[in-house]
């Protein structure tokens, strides 16, 4: 086993055969929990969460998920519950494992039945000077053996290689669905009932009533079903970061 404050790499071997480490992350426990837990709490108690809150969790999260995007990682299992709160009220990522999703929180093209590829754009008739295009077409060679583990097939690490663009939109959307669930406070029960894969179409409710209208404007944006109209990381933490400032400002 290796045990490192570091990178991995970057370390010595310890104990174990040559170049076997396992991998893994140790957190100090949090005794706020998760995100999910924060929601479900506040919804026992009949409270609100408050929308500077809100703010500031959604530009740290844009933040730490541009940060990983710019370094070719990902993170593959994004949701409240994969969210800790310390105790400056600071978001925490964890649970990076990287082998499987929530289907509530997957985004649709990446259930592993979708392959994709960059174009250029004059092939999909896009006007000239845009970015090329992601084009994703189904997926027709087998699929591994369901196993309880979904997606069935995971095209992370394959994007991760070959179309980081359409590594980091997938991503964009379970953040666009973690957003809708902490701007609704929604509890989780929704998770173990949405059944696989088929996009939803996510409502707002009045559960988010107070929360402002651009705020869900970009948090839908980020559920599009078209990864290409997808904001990116950067993006968001650029709309977040003002957003929470000027909240800010205004509740002083
Ligand atoms: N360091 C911590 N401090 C406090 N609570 C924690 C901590 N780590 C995990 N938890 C709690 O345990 C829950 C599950 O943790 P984790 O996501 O690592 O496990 P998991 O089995 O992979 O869950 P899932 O498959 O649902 O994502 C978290 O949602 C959180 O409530
Ligand atoms: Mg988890």
């Amino acid at each position: 086993m290796l045990v490192t404050t570091g990178s991995p790499q970057s370390a010595s071997h310890g104990d174990g055969e040559e170049g076997r480490v396992i991998c893994g992350a140790l957190y100090p426990f949090f005794d706020r929990q998760s995100l999910q837990e924060v929601i479900n709490q506040s919804n026992e108690s009949r409270t609100r969460l408050s929308l500077v809150a809100k703010a500031k969790w959604a530009f740290q999260i844009s933040s730490a998920m541009a940060i990983v995007h710019s370094s070719g990682q990902c993170h593959m299992d994004l949701k409240p519950s994969n969210m800790l709160l310390n105790n400056d009220d600071d978001v925490v990522v964890i649970d990076w494992e990287q082998c499987g999703a929530s289907p509530f929180f997957l985004a649709p093209e990446g259930n592993g039945l979708w392959d994709v590829e960059i174009v250029a754009n004059s092939e999909t008739g896009e006007v000239q000077g845009a970015e090329p295009t992601m084009a994703y077409r189904k997926f027709t060679g087998p699929l591994p053996d369901g196993c309880g583990t979904w997606p069935r097939r995971n095209i992370f690490p394959l994007w991760q290689r070959e179309c980081p663009r359409a590594l980091e939109a997938a991503e964009v959307y379970s953040v666009g669905r973690s957003l809708w669930a902490i701007f609704e406070q929604s509890d989780d029960v929704w998770v173990y009932e949405s059944g696989h894969s088929e996009a939803k179409a996510v409502l707002w409710t009045h559960g988010s009533d107070s929360v402002p209208e651009a705020w869900k404007d970009f948090a839908s944006r980020c559920m599009g079903l078209d990864p290409n109209k997808r904001p990116t990381f950067e993006q968001g933490e650029r709309f977040w970061w003002q957003e929470w400032k000027q909240f800010e400002g205004n509740t002083k």
